[in-house]
């Protein structure tokens, strides 16, 4: 097997940064690090793709990059989807086996979730998962593989993710006109979780909240299972406008400012710590103090996680977190968003950090890099599959070959 037989890609489109992360499969399955392409992202306005030109230009150089340092060309890729107004709902749909009980093969499994999956979607909603919850066997609940039970009636829970199928097709334009082929869309909070949560929280119930520039992408896992997903159109952009806007100065200055000395909550503000602030025009620069720096912060993370304890709420889900949440994403760094999480939230809070990934710089093990290191393992899965049916294929062609 060559290099390119065994590379696995995936493509983080955010809407600060645009990276590619190539790994290859080792013989022990595991995957090792080859390369991270970075590009500022272009063309992306509140998450979403404005300009495609741009898009698939900063998706390119990306690309590029890493295939200086991978040697082969990059042509498959699993694509993060975030934002785009996602929204998850659960269904449930099943089949009647038949009227004497029997052994329940893959096939009716297959045929209960294509039954559950069938839900009527808006034209302007695409589908991007579903995703088994558990099965009912004969109206007994909890089953995780049914295969085998005996029983008249086999049903299905799934959450099914949509998200608007313009910014999804304009998402997989943008990688084609990259000259990438999308082996797969993955929701990216679902990616996320995918490299920081482990399977006792998704038991106990956890939230995982990723905090990106654009907005904050959110999933719910229960019983090991997941129970929810959404998207609250707030991240790290929000918290940087309100510094510029609040203490009058350039974006790029409110940047370095929130994340050289912001903090989330008013606890955490130095009593006698002050800030130099550089002013919008030739006005001399400003000092002011840390904690009106935390009077512009603390609201706006407030309100964040306040809408994500609403969405918790409406579905029922906000008692029953047991791991607490975990946050990802660049904006998770922002000093004091765990105790600020802890208090609105009302339950334990912890920034994820992703594995370390054999042969990667420790630049990677930051809460940024958690969603695109998730898509790396749903990407060595999607090689897996295609490796599988590539080797049934030949044993097709060889098995007919030697008939003839
Ligand atoms: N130390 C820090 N303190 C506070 N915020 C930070 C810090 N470092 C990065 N951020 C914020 O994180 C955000 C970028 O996060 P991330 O890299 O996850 O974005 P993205 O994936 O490109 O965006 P999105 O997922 O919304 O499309 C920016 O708003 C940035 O200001
Ligand atoms: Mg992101």
């Amino acid at each position: 097997m060559n290099r390119k037989d065994k590379l696995v890609v995936a493509l983080d489109a955010g809407s600060l940064k645009t990276c590619a992360l190539a790994a290859e499969e080792t013989e022990g399955g595991t995957l090792k690090y080859l390369a991270l392409g970075r590009a500022e992202a272009k063309g992306w306005r509140k998450g979403l793709i404005v300009n495609l030109e741009a898009a698939a230009g900063a998706i390119r150089k990306a690309v590029d990059e890493a295939e200086q340092v991978v040697g082969v060309p990059i042509e498959r890729v699993v694509v993060g989807l975030g934002a785009s107004q996602v929204r998850g709902l659960n269904s449930r749909g099943g089949i009647t086996i038949s009227s004497r009980h029997r052994e329940i093969q893959r096939e009716d499994v297959r045929k209960a979730l294509e039954v559950a999956r069938t839900v009527h979607l808006p034209a302007e909603c695409a589908l991007v998962h579903v995703i088994p919850q558990e099965y009912l066997v004969d109206s007994q609940d909890g089953i995780l593989d049914p295969v085998g039970m005996v029983c008249g009636r086999l049903e299905a829970n799934v959450h099914i993710v949509t998200a608007a199928a313009a910014a999804m097709n304009n998402l997989v334009a943008a990688a084609n006109r990259a000259g990438l082929i999308v082996a797969e869309t993955v929701l990216e909070p679902l990616a996320a979780a995918e490299a920081v949560l482990n399977s006792d929280q998704r038991a106990l119930g956890v939230v995982l909240v990723d905090m990106g520039a654009g907005s904050t992408d959110v999933v719910c896992f229960r019983h090991g299972a997941l129970q929810h997903s959404f998207t609250v159109p707030i991240g790290g952009e929000h918290f940087t406008n309100d510094i510029a806007v609040g203490l009058r100065t350039p974006i790029p200055e409110a940047e370095k400012i929130k994340r050289s000395f912001g903090v989330a909550t008013q606890l955490l503000a130095g009593e006698n710590t002050s800030i130099e602030v550089p002013s919008v025009g030739d006005r001399p620069s400003r000092l002011v103090p840390q904690r009106a720096l935390a009077d512009i912060l603390e609201p706006r993370a407030q309100e964040v996680l306040g809408r994500v304890l609403d969405e918790l709420r409406r579905a029922g889900l906000d008692r029953q977190m047991g791991a607490g949440v975990v946050f990802t994403g660049g904006a998770a760094k922002l000093v004091g968003l765990c105790d600020i999480a802890e208090e609105v939230m009302d339950m334990p809070a912890q920034i994820g950090l992703p594995e370390k990934l054999e042969g990667a710089p420790d630049s990677l093990r930051h809460p940024a890099y958690a969603a695109l290191i998730g898509l790396l393992y749903f990407a060595q899965r999607v090689e897996q599959r295609r490796a599988e049916s590539a080797g049934m294929m030949t044993r097709l062609r060889a098995f007919f070959a030697g008939k003839n």
